[in-house]
């Protein structure tokens, strides 16, 4: 059975009710990594897979969540979120939080939720369940919140609830995504360009199946470590209040005055938010080749000076470099573990995939997972009708 039939038949069968359906997709980025919390550059795009949620009022003023894919239920009365050491409730409890400190009253719902994006790998299935709840009950209350809005509003959820202190650009793509369409995000302006996508390349994630518990401190650090930096230039050059004021020269004089270590991840964040200028620019060409030597530039950049990838990740990479069949390959997301992404023809996809499997399960007695991704729209009403606002 199909991830929404599953979700709106289990919701049937325990609340007999038509419940609304929700499509929220997941994410790859082709470009632009830890760009977006430095009000820099990003190119990602929404993705076929996604989590489903079908949800409907309830008479009180609970909330009840369940989570098809976990087999688990959730109760919370809606105008009292606590912290679940569950983990998976604080996605959706810090969305119905967000909406009340922006002056809703929430009514009480039910919902079931599930999919095919995968946990830990990297394309955003928290994203995809915070910006999904956050559209659906947008609709579902007619509170009349603009899709920016509601994108900042899931984003301040991760940020205050989950505690993660992500940028924007996952709840972004999530909700603005396009059919075919890469999206560069400008993280300052939020504004977006579209860049249509349609090559004969596959969009293919390779999966280390390493989650590391390590990542949400180590991205919260890393943020630190970029305000560091900028307080260091700041002095400088008083205009900066971001790395994206940034450019290559003005970091070079400021390099006396920096600790090595926040030079390097200020150096890969000012060369990133470049790369993602010159990756648009390949692309307007179709110059595949150009946008994946880009690819493999962030990559580096993000192992050896931002340092967020893991040996898992760099092999990945290092076997595919230089494939004549593949344009580009990097590890994709905040790092630590989850997922390459990788630009390959679409006629050498199998005996590619073949030849990673068979090395990595060589060098890590484990096997990589393999996600062949299209490139769909950001998150919509599946069954709109009349009284829904869509
Ligand atoms: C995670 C965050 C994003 C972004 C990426 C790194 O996916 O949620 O906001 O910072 O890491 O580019």
């Amino acid at each position: 059975m199909s991830p929404i039939d599953a979700v709106e038949e289990t919701f049937k069968k325990i609340f007999h009710e038509e419940p609304l359906l929700f499509r929220s997709p997941g994410r790859v980025n082709l470009i632009g990594e830890h760009t977006d919390y430095n009000d820099g550059y990003v190119l990602p795009a929404a993705i076929h897979r996604a989590i489903y949620f079908a949800i409907a009022p309830d008479d009180g003023p609970e909330c009840r969540l369940i989570a098809l894919d976990m087999n688990e239920e959730h109760r919370f009365p809606v105008d009292h979120s606590a912290y679940s050491k569950k983990g998976w409730p604080n996605y959706l409890m810090g969305v119905v939080d967000q909406f009340t400190k922006a002056g809703h009253r929430i009514p009480g719902f039910h919902c079931v939720f599930g999919g095919d994006v995968p946990i830990g790998a990297g394309m955003s299935s928290s994203a995809a369940i915070e910006a999904g709840l956050a559209v659906a009950l947008n609709s579902l209350f007619h509170l009349g919140m603009d899709d920016l809005s509601l994108v900042k509003l899931a984003q301040r959820a991760e940020n205050e609830f989950v505690g993660v202190r992500c940028g924007i650009m996952d709840q972004y793509i999530n909700v603005f995504g396009k059919q075919d369409t890469v999206l560069q995000i400008d993280c300052r302006s939020l504004e977006s360009r579209h860049y249509p996508f349609e090559y004969d390349v596959a969009l293919v994630l390779f999966d280390t199946r390493i989650t590391h518990s390590l990542s949400s401190s180590e991205y919260n650090r890393r943020r630190g470590e970029c305000a560091e930096g900028v307080a260091a230039i700041h002095k400088r050059f008083p205009e900066v209040t971001h790395l994206r004021d940034v450019s290559p020269e003005m970091l070079a004089d400021c390099r006396s005055s920096m600790d090595a270590v926040i030079f390097r991840r200020c150096h890969y964040v000012v060369g990133e938010n470049e790369r993602v200028l010159r990756a648009c620019s390949a692309l307007k060409l179709g110059d595949l080749k150009a946008f994946g030597e880009l690819m493999i530039q962030t990559h580096e950049g993000l192992s050896r000076e931002y340092e967020v990838s893991c040996p898992e990740l760099d092999f990945l990479v290092q076997i595919l470099k230089g494939n004549p069949h593949v344009y580009g390959s990097r590890l994709m997301g905040g790092g630590f573990g989850g997922c390459t992404i990788n630009l390959i023809e679409s006629h050498a996809v199998e005996p590619i995939s073949a030849m990673v499997r068979e090395q990595y399960r060589r060098r890590f007695q484990h096997d990589p997972k393999m996600y062949v991704t299209s490139i769909s729209s950001g998150t919509s009403i599946v069954n709109a009708n009349d009284h829904v606002r869509t």
